[in-house]
């Protein structure tokens, strides 16, 4: 089996629309206090782009979610491999992942942080599947809505391949 690469958004769209998210979500939160919770790995790059788009100061920490599906029941365990340092009680905050597709590893982090009081809770996401939710969640502040097509560059892999490529293409397996 060989891949292809097709480019679907190249760096100048990304950092425009970077400028136009950082723009948004800093009038969104004005003056109040902010963390932004990057979701390892792929949101590296855009988070890194993000908060230097973005007038206000937010405070920044890092999770690490993994997913352990029984593929078959459709059923998935997500755990925490790295959580979060920052205390979020009575704190707005900003996830930040770099894909939303079924929605449950966004849903899980969601109400993990609801429970432990978070003041508000928003998402904003590089890419938003949205046609592909499996659970209710939505996508505060979407960079791009995709409706297919498996993704790689900008800081999202394909078997931990693709991440340092500077725009995002899709992956084509040529059987
Ligand atoms: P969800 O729980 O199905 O929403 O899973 C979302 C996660 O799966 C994303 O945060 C990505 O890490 C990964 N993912 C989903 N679609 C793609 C893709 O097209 N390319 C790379 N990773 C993807
Ligand atoms: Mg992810």
């Amino acid at each position: 089996m060989t891949t292809s690469m097709q480019l679907i958004i190249d760096a100048e769209a990304i950092a425009k629309r970077v400028r136009e998210l950082g723009a948004n979500i800093s009038e969104h939160y004005g003056d109040e206090p902010l963390i932004m919770v990057c979701v390892l790995k792929g949101a590296f790059i855009f988070f890194a782009d993000l908060v230097r788009a973005m007038p206000i100061e937010p405070e920044v920490d890092f999770v690490r979610l993994a997913s352990y599906g029984a593929q078959t029941s459709r059923k998935e365990r997500i755990l925490f491999t790295k959580d979060m340092e920052l205390p979020v009680q009575d704190k707005h905050v900003l996830v930040v992942d770099d894909i939303v597709d079924t929605g449950h590893s966004a849903l899980y982090l969601l109400n993990v942080l609801r429970m432990r009081g978070a003041k508000s809770l928003r998402v904003c996401a590089l890419i938003d599947k949205r046609e592909r939710r499996e659970v209710d969640v939505s996508v505060d502040f979407p960079g791009f809505v995709l409706s297919e097509g498996f993704v790689i560059g900008y800081g999202l892999d394909y078997a931990e391949r693709y991440r340092h490529l500077p725009a995002v293409y899709t992956l084509n397996a040529d059987v």
